[in-house]
């Protein structure tokens, strides 16, 4: 059955960082509404095993579809790598994941062929985004950095800070080695540290901000399937929390 083109959009994170995605699908979809849930109590999901964020993400997947959601969004990038099945399979209204866009975002941006992407250990041991590469073009080189302290130095704020800029010094120096020209971002906290991470590859690589690219996807899907909200109001924006 169709869904309703009246209701929201469902766009859930293991925490606020998905707010990330929300706000790039505010100014691209400015008539949709949208709910969003962020498991506070639980997160990081970055660092914890797969049977854990498959159970904890199937619980979110089914308090949206009793929101009656038209389109869930996986904004969480860890879950998106282990876990899109789990959603796929429990959900009868179309789900795009945030892999599925940065992966597209980096086809279309890199040049030379030769491809970054930093994610928390769970996301990058999936190995989650270069087989979404690589499913739509075989020959691009990815080559994969865990970034374990990104997470808790953003929630932190230290956006700004010398830690930060020697941690990603540290981090990115395998990646440049093998002359990267695009970088995938693929965490959700990471668009918060734009400024820093350019300064750290300089200006021959260009940053994949898979937020962005979300919101591209989500708009053409919806254009597609006739599901854009035709009302012309102020959307309504909901947000749930499991812990302050
Ligand atoms: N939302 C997660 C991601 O995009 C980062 C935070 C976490 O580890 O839960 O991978």
């Amino acid at each position: 059955m169709q869904p309703n083109p009246n209701n929201a959009i469902g766009v859930f994170d293991s925490g606020v960082g998905g707010l990330t995605v929300v706000r790039a699908l505010m100014e691209r979809l400015p008539f949709e509404n949208i709910i969003y849930f962020g498991d506070t109590a639980r997160v990081p999901y970055g660092v914890k095993s797969v049977d854990t964020i498959r159970h904890f993400t199937a619980q979110i997947t089914q308090f949206l579809l009793q929101k009656e959601v038209k389109l869930l969004i996986i904004a969480c990038n860890t879950m998106a790598a282990v876990a899109a099945q789990v959603v796929r399979d429990l959900s009868a209204v179309p789900v795009l994941d945030v892999i599925e866009a940065g992966a597209l975002g980096a086809i279309a941006t890199t040049q030379r062929k030769q491809v970054g992407v930093i994610g928390t250990p769970t996301t990058i041991n999936s190995n989650a985004y270069a087989r979404a590469i690589h499913q739509h073009a075989a020959t691009i080189r990815v080559y994969s950095q865990a970034c374990a302290l990104f997470v808790p130095l953003v929630e932190e704020g230290w956006l700004d800070h010398e830690v930060t800029r020697l941690t990603a010094q540290e981090y990115l120096r395998p990646l440049l080695a093998h002359n990267i020209d695009t970088l995938v971002l693929g965490c959700t906290h990471y668009p918060l540290l734009i400024p820093l991470l350019r300064d750290t590859v300089g200006p021959d690589v260009r940053l994949v901000d898979s937020a962005e690219t979300m919101a591209q996807q989500t708009a053409a899907l919806l254009e597609k399937m006739n599901l854009a909200n035709p009302q012309r109001l102020a959307p309504e924006y909901h947000f749930y929390v499991t812990d302050i």
